[in-house]
Order: structure tokens, then sequence, then C-alpha cells
């Protein structure tokens, strides 16, 4: 005799032909069933490569065939059409090698102080990084990495990203002649984005960031689709409404076939000098919720004073030393734990 919960735990041995990440993160197991010793397994991957499905299918075979309680196994696969780019594991940014989103859903949690973090936490690492700006509305890299310079064109009418703390940087806010918001809207804001990400001389990168603007709709979808995203880090912090929005971020992406690297918690507690913890927003909200979405939790980041002012001051958290600054230290335990 099995049960459902065992089989979806023999489940997470499969991997996605060509990534370290397994079918159930993947979110691609839509019904497990058990009757007695019978199991049915229903599997959903939208891909353009019929490689894909019958190894997902022989692998799940090789699991749970012969697993203890277990007698026969059916395993359906439906295969949709995947979009065009996306889930290649490659991406399509000539010399850039990995590309990563960060995003979040809800609006304010810290995407982009954590994607100025991460890349600043690369390259402290030896990788060559950039990273991306994505917010037509609200772009703010530039203002974290204290920089007002204005991007040149080369010959080729690419845009040259601007270098500061060792990272190349693009953001619309290097675009933009004042502080006036950008009123492209709807299906123009779209083309308007993927021009953008297109039209940037990156060079050679080993790893680019995207800082996403807040949301799951169409332009976080055009921007994941564009240029072909290898994986997404979602930010919430543990309020519920931040949630709940973490799970439509995961959501999307998981639509497309684009894997979850894991959840950061961010403005999870604050600490005083007293060492005492208050849990300001809920206490773990993103450590139950990582569990209930089956994604790993990478980092718990605390509301903290220096992230905060290193933010408005252009200089990024992770540029302190690791051993002066908790956040500086939890950014660079979880880039190395990456395996970008
Ligand atoms: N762990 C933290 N400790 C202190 N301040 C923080 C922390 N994380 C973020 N902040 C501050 O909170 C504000 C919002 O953060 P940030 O701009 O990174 O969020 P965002 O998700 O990118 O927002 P948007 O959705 O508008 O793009 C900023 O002023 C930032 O400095
Ligand atoms: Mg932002």
């Amino acid at each position: 005799m099995t049960n459902v919960e065992q089989i979806r735990e023999a489940l997470k041995r499969v991997k996605y032909p060509g990534f370290s990440r397994d079918i159930v993160s993947f979110g691609l197991v839509k019904g497990v069933q058990v009757e007695g010793d019978a199991v049915n397994v229903r599997i959903e991957i939208a891909t353009k490569d019929a490689k894909v499905p019958q190894q997902v299918f022989q692998d799940v075979h090789a699991v749970l065939d012969g697993m203890e309680g277990v007698g026969s196994v059916k395993v359906d696969i439906e295969v949709k059409d995947a979009p065009e780019a996306a889930g290649t594991g490659k991406s399509s940014i000539p010399g850039v090698k990995r590309i990563i989103a960060i995003a979040s859903g809800k609006g304010g949690v810290g995407k982009s102080t954590v994607a100025s973090n991460i890349a600043v936490a690369l390259a402290a690492r030896g990788l060559k990084v950039g990273l991306c700006d994505c917010d037509l509305y609200g772009p703010s890299v530039a203002q974290m990495f204290g920089t007002t310079e204005r991007p040149d064109a080369n010959e080729h009418d690419e845009i040259i990203p601007i270098v500061a703390h060792g990272i190349k940087l693009m953001s619309m806010g290097f675009l933009l002649e004042d502080k006036s918001p950008v009123i492209v809207r709807g299906p123009m804001a779209t083309r308007y984005t993927q021009q953008f990400l297109r039209q940037v001389a990156w060079g050679e990168l080993d790893v680019l960031v995207l800082d996403l603007p807040p949301g799951t709709g169409d332009i976080q979808l055009t921007i994941v689709q564009t240029v072909a995203v290898d994986g997404a880090v979602i930010v919430t912090t543990p309020q519920e409404v931040a949630l709940i929005d973490a799970r439509k971020a995961v959501a999307m992406f998981a639509k497309v076939n684009v894997p979850i690297l894991g959840l950061i918690e961010n403005m999870a507690w604050f600490e005083c000098d007293a060492g005492k913890r208050y849990y300001l927003f809920g206490e773990e909200g993103g450590v139950r919720e990582a569990e209930d979405m089956n994604v790993p939790l990478l980092a718990q980041i605390p509301i903290d004073i220096p992230t905060g002012r290193g933010g408005e001051k252009g200089i990024p958290v992770a540029l302190t030393d690791p051993q002066k600054n908790k956040v500086s230290a939890a950014f660079h335990a979880m880039v190395a734990g990456l395996n970008v």
C-alpha cells in the first residue's frame, strides 16, 4: 500500500530534462491517484520538443515501477504548445550565459533591493554580472547604484550599459529625461519593453539579473518570453497580501516553464539592539508559503536600517563586509547556493 503523498515525494526525484529542478516543483504534476496498489499520475508539459515528454514518461516509470506497495503505474502526459523562447534553458541574448528574473507579484516588497544585492553578491564571486531594471513606470536601479550617468549608443544603435560597483546596469530610468512618469500603456508598453530588452550591448555576461516590475500581467510575461529567462526568484514579505501575489507569480512562471529558483522572505522581522526580534508583518509567512508551494526558501532577510539606507544612497548593502552586516551575509550565502 502507498499513498498520494509518498508518490508525490517519489516524483520529486524526476528532473525536468536538462534542468536540475524536479517536475513537482515545476508544477507539472497535475494529479496523483492511488487506488489499492494502482497508481495514476497526470502530468502537463508545455514544450515543442517531443523528447521531453518521452523522457519524463520513462523517468516517472523508472521511479515508480517497483516502488514498494505499487502495482500498476499509469502515466498520462498532456503536451501543450510552448510559448516561443521560454523554457529552452538558453538565453536569447548573445554573449549572456544565464538570465534570472526577480519577481514578486506585489509591489514594494523589495524586488529591486534583492535584485541589486544579488547582482553585487554574484559579482563578488568573480562572475560578470549585468542588472536590467525592467520597470517602465518606477525604475529604481539607477538610484540604488547611485548613478545619474546617461548611457551612450554604439554604432549598431545599441545602448551601452552604465557600469557601477562592477555591475553593468541598464534601466529605463537612464532614458527618462526627467522624473515624469512614462505614459505608454498596454500593447505600446509591451513593444517598448521588448525593444528596450533587445537593444542593449551587454557584451559577455555570466549572469543577467532582471528586476521585474510588480504584477503578473502582460508586461511581465513579455519580458520573461522575450529574453528566455532561465530561472526566477520570487520575493515576498510574510504578509498574506504579499503571499497571495507571490503565488500568482509562481503560477505565471510555471505556465511558461521557467523554473522557480526559490522564494525570498524579505522584511521577515526587525531585530532591536537587545537582539529581540519583532515580526512586524507576521511570522514565517514566507517559510510556510515556500513549503506549501514546494519551492526552496532561499533566504529570510530582516528589516535592516543599513539595507534600506544603502538603497537610498546607491551603495547596496551586499558591498558591506558580510562579517559586519547580517543582511549582507545572507545575500552572499544565498548566492553561493544558487548554483549560477
Ligand atoms: N530588508 C529591508 N530592510 C530595510 N529596508 C528595505 C528592505 N527591503 C526593502 N527595503 C526598502 O523598502 C523600499 C521598497 O523596496 P524596493 O524598492 O526594493 O521594492 P520593490 O519590490 O522593488 O518595489 P516596486 O514594486 O515599486 O518595484 C525601499 O525603500 C527599500 O530600500
Ligand atoms: Mg522595484
